[in-house]
């Protein structure tokens, strides 16, 4: 006889100390999901998408994050005006301006978070085409759009949204590229590269985690009593600086910033002192050199640089104090998608190693359903 020491909520946890971890490690598998949606409902949303004069990418918390990011692939890849905005300033902001001729893209893991819901209702009002992305099935954003995708995650327990924010961004990006080839405005060589890597993308994240959870966990000891962090990225990497840094607050309380870096100068490097951990964002690609600028001004101001950077990428980690290898061959604009998970990790082991329940964070539900 063996006796079964698990209790019923770590059978559901399959051996994970976490939700949070299991889910983390789960992304592999929930971005093949995403990646098997069918055709027929991206086919319809890529419609509609392509009938508008702008489009507004609408979410909050992580969801906004997946849209920012977004919004790069939309505009460069299909040359569609996009305004990612978060749901609670969608009325202040465009409330007067939406229109018929808008489409109004909303992204909610829950499908039921009330300012999203709200900015929705507006949008109808408005006649705008409301559009939606989520993780639940018959919840109210898929009543209320005109077409949606569920993106088959599975449940998310961890109230720190993970494989959520990546399967959000795989459709994201599927979208944009089905709208990019249906307007023809970049070349086919270019959309069938990104195609192809798009399918690759949940085996980049399963060598992420294969190759760098124990060094990234190591990290996290050696930075845990940090009292600061700053995150920067350039172009589309600033979505995953924002993203990674919302990880940190919500399960570490550690305030940190997060920035374009090129706007770091513009005020936050007035915090940087010596030893302040900077982590910087750094994909290959056309942002690369002005990065390395930015590392440059940090790093004179006695920060110490933690890079997440393409494996073998000398040229930015002779300059780091530590860096995270990442895969090889990721296209920058598809690098949030890979690039956010070493840091879903670190914010994780910062938080364990602090002693705190990454699961429960305190102040914060999964579902915002109030006003
Ligand atoms: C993510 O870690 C947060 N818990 C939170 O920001 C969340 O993403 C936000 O409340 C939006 O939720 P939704 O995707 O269900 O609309």
């Amino acid at each position: 006889m063996t006796e079964v020491t698990w209790s019923l909520e770590m059978a559901e946890k399959r051996g994970y100390p976490h939700f949070m971890l299991k889910e983390i490690y789960e992304q592999p598998r929930s971005l093949r999901n995403a990646l098997r949606l069918q055709h027929q409902y991206l086919d319809l949303l890529t419609a509609f998408l392509d009938r508008g004069r702008e489009l507004f990418l609408v979410a909050a918390g992580t969801s906004y994050h997946a849209c920012l990011a977004a919004s790069y692939m939309f505009s460069k890849l299909a040359k569609l005006t996009t305004y990612p905005v978060v749901s609670s300033e969608f009325v202040e902001r465009y409330g007067a301006s939406v229109g018929i001729d808008s489409i109004v893209l909303t992204v909610s893991q829950s499908g039921e978070t009330y300012d999203t819901l709200r900015a929705v209702d507006h949008a109808r009002m408005r006649a705008a085409t409301v559009l939606g992305i989520t993780n639940t099935v018959g919840s109210t954003l898929t009543r209320v759009a005109r077409a949606y995708v569920i993106q088959q995650s599975g449940p998310e327990i961890g109230v720190a949204a993970t494989k959520t924010f990546t399967s959000q961004l795989l459709v994201l990006a599927q979208l944009a590229l089905r709208l990019a080839r249906t307007r023809g405005k970049v070349s086919q060589d270019e959309i069938d590269d990104l195609e192809a890597k798009l399918v690759e993308v949940p085996s980049f994240v399963e060598r992420t985690l294969e190759g760098q959870a124990e060094h990234v966990e190591a990290l996290a000891r050696k930075y845990a009593d940090e009292r600061l962090f700053l995150f920067l990225g350039r172009g589309v990497s600033s979505a995953t600086a924002l993203e990674s840094r919302l990880k940190v607050l919500e399960i570490t309380y550690v305030p940190s910033l997060a920035y374009p870096a090129g706007e770091s100068k513009h005020g936050p490097i007035s915090v940087v002192e010596e030893g302040v951990p900077c982590i910087f964002i750094c994909p290959r690609g056309e942002t690369r050199r002005d990065i390395v600028g930015s590392i440059m001004e940090m790093k004179a101001r006695g920060a110490r640089i933690i890079a997440v950077c393409e494996e073998g990428d000398e040229g930015i980690i002779d300059l780091s104090d530590d860096h995270i290898e990442m895969p090889r061959g990721v296209p920058e604009l598809l690098s949030p998608i890979i690039y956010v998970v070493p840091l879903q990790l670190l914010a994780y082991h910062l938080a364990t190693a602090k002693g705190l329940d990454p699961d429960k964070p305190r102040n914060l539900a999964k579902s915002v359903t109030v006003p």
